[in-house]
């Protein structure tokens, strides 16, 4: 992402972020946000001790002996990283459903061996090698929806099941957390939002970074306005993980992660029934983002996340407009979706006049570009905030750095100084005592470990809400919702498919979002996805 920073410049930044946000909790210094008010006090006492995302984000587990008993739906790839990180302190399951007798034995095991840094810990980690003894399996997810012992689902499957799955388990009374895209079209999302207040039960959505302490830092960072004006977000996402591989013929084609072998003993037990179990062959069941019918696309799978995150450094505002260009530039003959993606989305900034409509010019718009692309990965994935006074630079949902605005700033120490009554970065007084402790304070408020991506966390935090939500005062209701819902992964999904439908149109038009599309009790929708398509 930070393209040609060298190792030293990149540790520049990372301690310039430490240090601003270090500096920024201090008492006294006028950040202008809501920050929690004990990490305020740690920092201020130059307590360098790791601050939890649970004490940041206002939940505890003060269930100790009561997990929320889960079953998850969808024991694939994210199955198995939800899995992975969940805490059985705040969450425990009981219950799996998966059709692939792969995943079906795959989601027990610990995948570290094979990669040590995998996330894939498995069930048999948490809860021992009798595990399966534990977890019962049901091949059919409605059948788990019917165990009354079962107060929440996790829901990972394919984009075109989330919609189905999602409001069968909240009629059959348990709490949601459904991974993203949301739906695979918006009717879905504002039936599912529907179904949610209907049974009275929580939904959330799995966009983590809603639950990322580093995005979190960095909005503190963004919203102090130590950035200066913000016209310009630059976010990618960019991936070359094909292998070539020779057909019959002996033409050379090329296969990606999208595009996975089918394991002979998937097909096995399920090629004779692939229709009724409702895809319509098992290239599809396996290889599901590569279709429309099941899919969609690199905005659903990537994008969303990026422009969720984009949004919310732009203080949770919705887009004006996106223009879009994109195809399949690269694989025309293995698949549905577009391979190469390029995304324009107008937000409005600070001094937008909305008086003057969406299609004035020399508005106070920011631009935000988007690339999602599948031939380079030179530059990886990560938003880059550019400011008229500082750069913020997000890498690879790990690592946050800070700079001033020019090239030439790109080794300059800096901290914040409050001496024009605003915080503004300053690179006078970088390098002492003082600024070293808010370096510490600030690298600490991330945690010891690397930081956390949120998926341990968005778990944790549903839990709380569900164990707590009746005894929440008036005041709690906002702690007491998930951080992601599903008014907030709507907009995430319509900012997502409109730009699919952008690209889609034959003269790429500029499409323009519409209030009442983001409205859950009216019926207007963005023009894409309109036709669900069943087997
Ligand atoms: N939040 C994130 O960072 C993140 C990352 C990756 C994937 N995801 C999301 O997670 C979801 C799952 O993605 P994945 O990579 O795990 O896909 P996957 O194909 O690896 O797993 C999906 C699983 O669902 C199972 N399945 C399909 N139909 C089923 C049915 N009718 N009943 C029961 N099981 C069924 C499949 O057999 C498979 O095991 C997608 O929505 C994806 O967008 C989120």
């Amino acid at each position: 992402m930070a393209l040609d920073l060298t190792p030293e410049q990149k540790e520049v930044g990372k301690q310039n972020f430490h240090r601003v946000v270090g500096k920024l909790g201090k008492e006294g210094v006028p950040d202008g946000m809501s920050r929690r008010q004990f990490m305020r006090g740690l920092i201020a006492a130059g307590v360098a001790a790791p601050v939890t995302a649970a004490a940041y984000y206002g939940y505890q587990n003060n269930f100790r002996e009561r997990p929320v008993k889960a079953g998850l739906i969808g024991s694939g790839d994210e199955g198995g990283v939800l899995v992975g990180e969940h805490n059985p302190a705040y969450v425990e399951f009981i219950a799996y459903s998966d059709i692939r007798p792969s995943n079906q034995a795959r989601i027990f095991l610990d995948e570290r061996d094979r990669n040590p840094n995998s996330p894939r810990r498995g069930f048999n980690f948490h809860y021992g090698n009798d595990a399966h003894r534990k977890i019962r399996l049901y091949d059919d997810y409605r059948q788990l929806l019917a165990n009354p012992e079962i107060e929440m689902v996790v829901i990972a499957l394919p984009l075109h099941l989330h919609a189905a799955a999602t409001i069968a388990a909240l009629e059959a009374g348990k709490h949601v957390l459904c991974e993203k895209l949301m739906a695979w079209n918006i009717r879905q999302c504002k039936d599912m939002i529907r179904a949610a207040e209907r049974a009275n039960r929580l939904l959330s959505i799995g966009h983590q970074r809603h639950y990322s302490m580093l995005y979190a830092q960095a909005n503190e960072v963004v919203s102090s306005g130590v950035l200066g004006e913000v016209q310009h977000i630059r976010a990618l996402w960019h991936r070359n993980n094909a292998v070539e591989i020779e057909d019959a013929s002996g033409q050379v084609r090329y296969r990606d992660s999208w595009n996975p072998a089918i394991k002979p003993e998937d097909r096995d037990a399920l090629a004779g029934r692939i229709r009724t179990l409702g895809y319509r062959s098992m290239e599809e069941l396996v290889r599901w983002r590569l279709y429309k019918r099941t899919g969609g696309g690199l905005m659903a799978e990537l994008g969303s996340h990026q422009l969720d995150a984009c949004s919310i450094f732009l203080g949770k505002q919705r887009p004006i407009a996106v223009t879009a260009v994109g195809g399949k530039h690269f694989y025309p003959d293995n698949r549905e979706v577009e391979d190469h993606v390029y995304c324009i989305y107008e937000f409005p900034g600070n001094n937008y006049d909305r008086s003057r409509g969406p299609d004035a010019t020399n508005n106070d718009i920011v631009i935000v570009t988007y690339s999602s692309i599948n031939t380079n990965n030179f530059e990886r994935y990560g938003e880059c905030i550019m400011g008229s006074k500082g750069t913020l630079v997000v890498e690879e949902e790990q690592s946050a750095m800070l700079y001033g605005p020019a090239a030439a700033q790109r080794g300059t120490a800096m901290t914040v100084t409050t001496a024009g009554g605003r915080p503004a970065l300053d690179a006078s007084d970088s390098t002492g005592p003082a600024a070293r402790r808010d370096a510490d304070a600030g690298q600490s408020a991330l945690g010891v470990a690397a930081p956390s991506r949120g998926y341990r966390e968005e778990m944790e935090h549903l839990a709380y809400c569900i164990r707590n939500r009746d005894q929440g005062m008036a005041s709690d209701r906002e702690r007491l919702q998930p951080r992601c819902g599903g008014r907030q992964a709507m907009a995430d999904a319509i900012v997502a498919l409109t730009a699919n439908a952008a690209m889609n149109d034959p003269h790429n038009k500029r499409i323009v979002f519409q209030n009442d599309w983001f409205d859950p009790t009216k019926e207007a929708v963005p023009p894409v996805n309109l036709q669900v398509e069943t087997v």
